[in-house]
């Protein structure tokens, strides 16, 4: 299958653990971008061998190297080693690089802080799902990136699943909501697995019947184009099964307890960035 759209610019990637490897895959993989526009940096040369074996991407040990000649810079360390890799970055940085973050809870105010002034910086907030082509991104621009610069950043993380934009202020909200979001998820699984043990049946049975079943609600919400509260309604007769099992979740505060969830992850996400920027002026 064609790419849905193909750049030329060459891609540095600094940190090259599991989220720049699901992104250098997706990037390869549907043809965003040849293998030899990659250029990927890590001190640990045995994940740098793997890269290079597997996706035939140019690797080295050295960030400046990776850097140096590229379009576009992505950060993909942890955020605690951005203190200490920015000023090497922004002494190999070319004068019309843009730079695109993926580090959770890192103001794009800081980076640039480091960064000679007036480069592009575009913060995003991919979720794990983007190991397997399925994630969600959230790309917010910092205060000199242009529309083509976020352009750029949808169409890479569109490799690896879904993107949309928004302003930075609400990149906590979105942390807390798809960043945390499939931890929730895998917990409502295990919820629904012991549910099932405690109603007779076999527990891996139950754990392949809540794992689908997941999977299979989630397909559907995509693929009908409809709202969840029309697809629920679909499924709930007036005194049936589901009727009784929603009656009870509203009873026990469902709907409270994944607001409380998303408000509380929100609100950590919102004390890390005060943190980091704090730590950075
Ligand atoms: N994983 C996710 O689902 C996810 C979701 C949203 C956002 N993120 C963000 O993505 C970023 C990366 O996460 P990850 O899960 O991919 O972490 P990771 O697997 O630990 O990858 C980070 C890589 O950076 C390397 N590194 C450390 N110091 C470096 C330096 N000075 N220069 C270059 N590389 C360096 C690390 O090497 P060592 O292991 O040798 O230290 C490691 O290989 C984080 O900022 C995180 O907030 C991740």
């Amino acid at each position: 299958m064609p790419p849905e759209m193909s750049v030329e610019h060459t891609i540095a990637f600094v940190g090259s653990g599991n989220m720049a490897r699901a992104l250098i895959r997706g990037l390869v993989g549907t043809a965003t971008v040849r293998a030899d526009q990659i250029i990927a940096a890590d001190p640990d040369g045995a994940k740098l061998s793997t890269l290079e074996q597997e996706l035939g991407i140019r690797c080295t040990s050295d960030n400046a190297e990776a850097v140096r000649d590229a379009d576009v810079v992505v950060l993909a360390t942890k955020p605690q080693v951005f203190a200490q890799l920015l000023p090497g970055v922004a002494a190999a940085l070319g004068k019309d690089t843009v730079l695109i973050s993926v580090a959770a809870g890192i103001p794009t105010a800081v980076i640039e802080r480091a960064l000679p002034t007036g480069t592009r910086v575009v913060r995003t907030m991919p979720n794990t799902p983007a190991l397997v082509g399925a994630g969600a991104t959230a790309i917010a621009a910092g205060r000199q990136a242009t529309e083509e610069d976020l352009a750029l950043a949808e169409i890479l993380f569109r490799s690896v699943g879904i993107s949309v934009r928004v302003p930075e202020d609400q990149l906590d909200a979105v942390t807390g909501l798809s960043g945390s979001g499939p931890a929730y998820v895998f917990a409502m699984v295990e919820a629904l697995r012991d549910a099932g043990v405690r109603e007779g049946l076999p527990e891996e049975t139950a754990l392949q019947l809540a794992s689908q079943t997941v999977f299979g609600a989630a397909r559907l919400l995509q693929d009908e184009n409809e709202s969840p509260e029309v697809l629920r309604e679909r499924v709930t007769s007036p005194g049936g099964t589901t009727r009784a099992g929603l009656d009870a979740l509203s009873e026990a505060g469902f709907a409270d307890a994944v607001q409380g969830a998303v408000r509380a992850a929100t609100r950590r996400s919102a004390e890390l960035g005060k943190n980091a920027e704090d730590a950075g002026s």
